[in-house]
Order: structure tokens, then sequence, then C-alpha cells
């Protein structure tokens, strides 16, 4: 792409002011500017410019970079009631050419006296609004949920660049999501309008790009394919409902979509199959390996891991829903158990079943406060065998644990706890890689994470040994506790 960047949004190429007989003349640039009109629409209402006097235009696109910025205005800003700024820079990218217009009539209209002007819906004025208010917050989701970065080729600091064309003039508006989401990239964004460009520390807008300008294929391509493919449900295929909400237009710019006309023609075939699977048949496919490939467009905060870990299909189906772990982010302690069990299933959270019980009674006792530490598991979905009515747990195989140590791994980093409690030989295999007799490592342990560990047994351990063995090993789970307790104190101190 070529041309040099500015360090804000394109502003105004303005004209304002000259008279053609009653007529005031107004020029904006081009794309969405809410600068100019928002200087414009307080000089023209400072000056009791109706507006059927005033002649909206705008400049042309050559102006857009290359226009000094517009002298400061002097008037006063307008009194309007809350809801019009917010109308006004919503509405200001639509790509009609109307829209200056209307706006400057909202603006009149209620300073002339109609307050609550926006809340009347049946308004033909504000109900226009109201659908183009709507437009581009449907197009700021397209772009935010359809722009894929591609790493440019090259022995030069790495850099992603994109392409997206829009339907309104929302590069402005969107930048911002980017940043935040990618802020440690540097990365372009290429429309046919504008470019916007992050140096992982300035956003700069700059002159339009070409579809040619980005990379057409990256090592990511196939990961978000096989990320795509591993998280597509055959049996929730529903061809409309999925164009709607990703309109093929897009398809182009996506690698994963290359896998939907095969997929939705595999559809009605694995559909059968998986009515058909016996239960403990695993998916062969990885999405965190997928997913990992693509380190550097993974998710950023923890809540952007769990709305994936949430869609994630359980590895053996049967599972109602992926538990999440829980308690605060930045937990001085953090305690991994196995998997959810049948409560945990149903209920969608972490350690409130039987052994979540003896849990949180064990660390009563020993000074830990349940809702200041974080609870998750290794295994993210509960796996089980159905006799009868029950559905009786069953062990996640070491290659099951595997399958979710990277989302586990993500999702301490975002938590960033001082130290890390394995209850039982699952959650150390998550946490080391290895299997390790907890009889052996039982204590504080190096898990050659960025935070200390302590071993310690399962609290469903306690629950199956026989009665006569219970109060001993309670007590020795409850004195473990205490040590983790005063380790974690010693660690956030
Ligand atoms: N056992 C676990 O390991 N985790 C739970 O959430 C419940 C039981």
């Amino acid at each position: 792409m070529a041309g040099a960047h500015r360090s804000a949004p394109p502003s105004p190429a303005e004209g304002e002011g000259f008279g053609r007989g009653a007529l005031e003349a107004v020029a904006l640039s081009p794309g969405a500017d809410l600068d100019g009109f928002r200087a414009a629409a307080r000089r023209l209402a400072g000056r009791g410019i109706p507006p059927e006097r005033v002649l909206w235009s705008i400049g042309e696109a050559s102006g857009l970079f290359g226009a000094p910025a517009p002298a400061p205005s002097s008037e006063a800003p307008l009194s309007l009631p809350r809801g019009v700024g917010e109308m006004v820079a919503r509405v200001v990218p639509h790509r009609d050419p109307e829209r200056y217009a209307l706006l400057y009539d909202l603006i009149w209209r209620i300073l002339q006296g109609e307050r609550r002007l926006l809340e009347i819906s049946s308004d033909p004025l504000v109900h226009r609004l109201e659908r183009m208010r709507k437009a581009i917050a449907r197009d700021l989701h397209k772009m935010h949920a359809f722009l894929r970065f591609r790493r440019v080729a090259g022995d030069g600091p790495e850099r992603f660049v994109a392409w997206f064309e829009p339907d309104h003039h929302i590069l402005g508006a969107a930048a911002p999501f980017f940043v935040d989401r990618f802020r440690g990239l540097d990365w372009t964004i290429l429309t046919p309008e504008g470019s916007a460009r992050w140096d992982r520390e300035t956003l700069a807008f700059g002159p339009p790009g070409r579809r040619e300008d980005a990379p057409a294929q990256d090592g990511f391509e196939s990961g978000w394919r096989d990320y795509y493919e591993s998280t597509f449900n055959p049996a929730r295929t529903n061809l409309a409902a999925m164009r709607a909400e990703m309109p093929k237009k897009y398809w182009r710019n996506m690698p994963e979509t290359a896998a939907i006309p095969g997929l939705v023609r595999q559809a009605a075939a694995r559909t059968g199959a998986m009515i058909e699977r016996e239960p403990q048949m695993p998916v062969k496919r990885n999405p965190a390996r997928a997913v990992a490939a693509m380190a550097d467009q993974a998710p950023d905060s923890l809540e952007a891991l769990n709305a994936i870990i949430r869609r994630l299909e359980p590895l053996v189906p049967g599972a109602t829903q992926a538990v999440l772990g829980e308690g605060p982010v930045g937990a001085a302690i953090a305690f991994v158990g196995e998997q959810p069990g049948d409560q945990e299933d149903r209920q969608g959270r972490p350690f409130i079943g039987p052994a979540g019980q003896l849990l949180s009674r064990a660390m009563a006792e020993a000074g830990i406060d349940r809702g200041e530490a974080y609870l998750t598991n290794a295994v993210k979905h509960f796996k089980f065998e159905e006799r009868g009515k029950r559905r009786i747990h069953q062990k996640p195989t070491a290659g099951e644990v595997s399958h979710y140590r990277w989302w586990l791994d993500r999702e301490l980093d975002f938590v960033a706890p001082k130290l890390v409690v394995a209850l039982g030989a699952t959650a150390v295999l998550a946490l080391t890689g290895k299997a390790i007799p907890i009889t052996r490592a039982r204590g504080p342990a190096q898990f050659e994470k960025p935070y200390a560990g302590f071993i310690t047994v399962h609290p469903s351990y306690l629950l199956r040994l026989p009665d006569e063995a219970k109060a001993e090993a309670y007590a020795a789970f409850v004195s473990d506790l205490r040590r983790v307790h005063a380790l974690g104190q010693s660690l956030a101190a």
C-alpha cells in the first residue's frame, strides 16, 4: 500500500459559508466527517440558518488527506439532549449522501423546541435515522467479526495486513476495536476508501488500499480452517442463518470459509454419524492445536478465551456445556481440578457437586475464602457413561487432557495467580505434561510456569475412601490447604 498516514481520522475539506443567493453551502470531506459536520452544525445553528437554506455537499476524494484541518470552531457547543450526540456519531458514517442534511434537520428541530424528538420513533425523520444507526451497528459488527489479518511475508519486522470492504464509512469507528484486540501487533487495515495503521503505539489513517496489497495467503490459513472445521457442528447447519449472519461477500477474505461448502455437503452424513456414534468415541480434531497455530491472533482476554471455549464441541459427545473457570482475575491462588462432574455439567459452574462442596468446606477450614480464589478444571467438558438414568463419571484419557492443555495455560495466563494448586493426578498431568503419582509429589511443586505450584489430592478421592479412612485423609487435605493458604499469602504480599 502507498501513502503516508495521518494521526487522526479523515477530517474536513470544508468550504462552508459562501452564500449562493439565500443558500449556505457546506462542503464536507468524503467518508465520515464527524468533526466537519459538528463544526458546521454549530456555526449554522449559531447563526440561525434553517435546514432548508443549507446545501450540503461532499468534497472530492483528493481533498481527503491533503486538506488542511478546519479552523477550530469558535461557536459554543450546542445544547442538545442526551442521545443526540451519539445518534450523530453513529449516523455520520452512513453512505447515504443525505445523512448530513437529515442530521442537521434533527438538530434544528430539537433546537426549535422539539426537545424529545428522538424519543418519537414514529416520526419519519427519527425512524429513518434509527434505521441508518442500525445499519452502521450491523456493518461494524461484520467488520469486527469477519476481518482477517494475514502475515506479510519477508524478513523484516513482523507485520499483518487485512483487506476489508465495509458497506459504510466505518473504518474510523471500527479501528479502535482492533487496537484493543491486537494491541501487540503491527497491522494495517486496507479498505477501498482508506486505511488504518497501528504500529503498536499510534493509530493512523491513510489513503485507500487495493485487495492485491494484502497477502492472499499466510501460515494461518490452515489454522483458521482447522479451527472452523473442528468447531463446526453439522447438526446445527442452517444455511439461511449462516448467510444472514456471515454474508457471502465476506467469505473470500476469510480462510475458514473455504471449508463451508464441503462441510455443508457432508453435514447430513456427519449428523447421521453423530447420532450413530458410540458415546465414548473421541472426536479426533484438535481445536486447541489449530488455535495455537494462530497464536498471534489468539484471544487476548479471559472473556474472549471463554467465548471460544464455550463454543468448543466436547471431545466426547454428551456434555451439556463447557464449564468455565470461576473466580476473580488476579486471584492469588488458583485451583485446578480434573473435569466437571454431573452437577457442574448441568449448572455450568465448577466444583458445585459433592466433591466441590467438600473442597469448599476444607478451604473454609484452612482459612481460604473460596470467593477470592480461582477454580477451574483441566478438562472443560463432563465425560460420562450412562447407566440407566445415572451419568457415571469417566476419567479423561491423557490425550483428552492434552487436548485442553492449551486452553488451561491461556486461562491461567489471564488469571495470573501467584500459586496454582493441582487437585489430583489429572491436574498434575495438565500442568506438567507428566504423569506423577500424587503420593510422591504431594506438597509444594515446581511446574515450570510463572507461578508457584502445589500438589494435593482431589476431593473426590476423599469421597471414595472407606469410611474409616475418611477422617484422617480429610485432616491431611485441610492441612495441605493450610499450607496453600500460607504460601498464597506470602507470595501475594
Ligand atoms: N471435580 C472436578 O475436578 N471439577 C469439578 O468441577 C467438579 C468435580
